[in-house]
């Protein structure tokens, strides 16, 4: 089954072509990141206005990749959430019209199962059932994963996500917007040890999270460091920040999940989401699963990022089991990701 894909849930248009016997076939991505800098953070109706610009000449771009035409397509998967409402409406729109006008069917994919399942994607991927670790701009997780669409939330961020809080650290040391790459980047350069950073809810039983006090700690750090010489955050201070802040995050969720693989018993641990991409994560996690004698999976850096993808290969699952949206177009801003059905379970 050829399967369109298209993402638009926040400020990246994506599009692929999956093939269930073939697999992926083409993919394009356009990022609005420059669009949204000079806000400081993503501005939804700009977004929206962007996805309408780029979302048709991406899905042509994506064909003619591929060698193929609109009507060897099958069906078609778009995001239907969580995200910002404007957005997913342009992709559902786009995605339920295009359906309508080629007699095939759509399914609306819910964007945390799609970075979920993008390991999958990759040469050697993990079998269920595995514990996954979802970390994006939005979510922070802990989830038991039995099958597609079989989620046990183990625990979750209390208050700001990892990646939100990357984000947040980055625009209090100047830098812009998503911070995430740009924190790794400084970091290099850094020396975490010349800061004691806390590790939140670390010292707690249980498998939540909590970011928001990490947060304050780095505007005190960042202030301080900011009065000590004349007002200016000095560049070695900045990556020794960046460097700090990044390890905590990294050893925080690290903590968590070798508490997940002790309690689960699982062998197999997925990262997923925007912060999978970050380098020092993968290192510490690869170094925490082999010590509980376990492999850890996840996908090439644009696929950690949101992609379409993603969303065509979740999408073809589904669209394979049975599954069909309703002539309704619906998007859920919000949309918890246990509520999702089991694959070729009737909701
Ligand atoms: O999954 P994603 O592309 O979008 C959401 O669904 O939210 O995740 C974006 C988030 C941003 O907060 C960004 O700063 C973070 O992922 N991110 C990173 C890295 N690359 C992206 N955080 C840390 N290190 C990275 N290398
Ligand atoms: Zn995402």
């Amino acid at each position: 089954m050829l399967v369109l894909g298209i993402e638009t849930s926040c400020d990246e248009t994506g599009v692929a072509l999956y093939d269930n016997e073939q697999g992926l076939l083409g993919d394009a991505l356009y990022s609005q990141v420059k669009m949204h800098a000079e806000y400081g953070g993503v501005v939804p109706e700009l977004a929206s206005r962007d996805h309408v610009r780029k979302l048709v000449p991406l899905i042509r771009e994506v064909c003619n990749q591929a060698g193929k035409t609109l009507s060897d397509v099958e069906a078609i998967a778009y995001t239907a959430g969580p995200g910002l409402i404007g957005a997913l409406m342009v992709g559902a729109s786009t995605g339920r019209a295009l359906a309508l006008a080629l007699n095939i069917p759509a399914v609306g994919v819910h964007h945390m199962e799609g970075h979920l399942l993008a390991p999958m994607l990759e040469e050697n991927p993990p079998s269920f059932p595995f514990v996954a670790l979802l970390v994006s701009g939005g979510h922070t997780q802990l989830v038991r994963v039995d099958g597609i669409g079989e989620y046990q939330l183990l625990g979750e961020s209390l208050d700001d996500a990892a990646g939100e809080a990357f984000d947040k650290a980055a625009k209090m040391m100047g830098l812009d917007y998503p911070g995430g790459p740009l924190i790794a980047k400084l970091a290099e350069k850094g020396y975490s040890s010349a800061y004691t950073f806390p590790r939140p809810m670390t010292d707690r039983p249980g498998l939540d999270f909590s970011f928001s006090g990490l947060k304050t700690f780095t505007l005190n750090t960042v202030e301080a460091a900011r009065k000590a010489n004349n007002g200016e955050l000095a560049e070695q201070d900045a990556a020794n920040i960046a460097a700090a802040f990044e390890d905590a995050v990294v050893e925080t969720l690290a903590i968590k999940c070798r508490r997940a693989l002790q309690h689960t018993g699982m062998k197999h641990l997925v990262i997923a989401g925007g912060v999978s991409a970050n380098k020092k994560l993968r290192i510490r996690l690869d170094e925490i699963a082999k010590k509980e004698r376990s492999t850890l999976f996840y996908a090439r850096p644009a696929f950690c990022t949101d992609n379409g993808a993603m969303i065509a290969y979740a999408g073809c699952q589904r669209l394979m089991a049975g599954e069909r949206a309703s002539l309704t177009i619906t998007a859920q801003p919000r949309w918890p990701m246990e509520q999702l059905n089991a694959l070729g379970e009737k909701s």
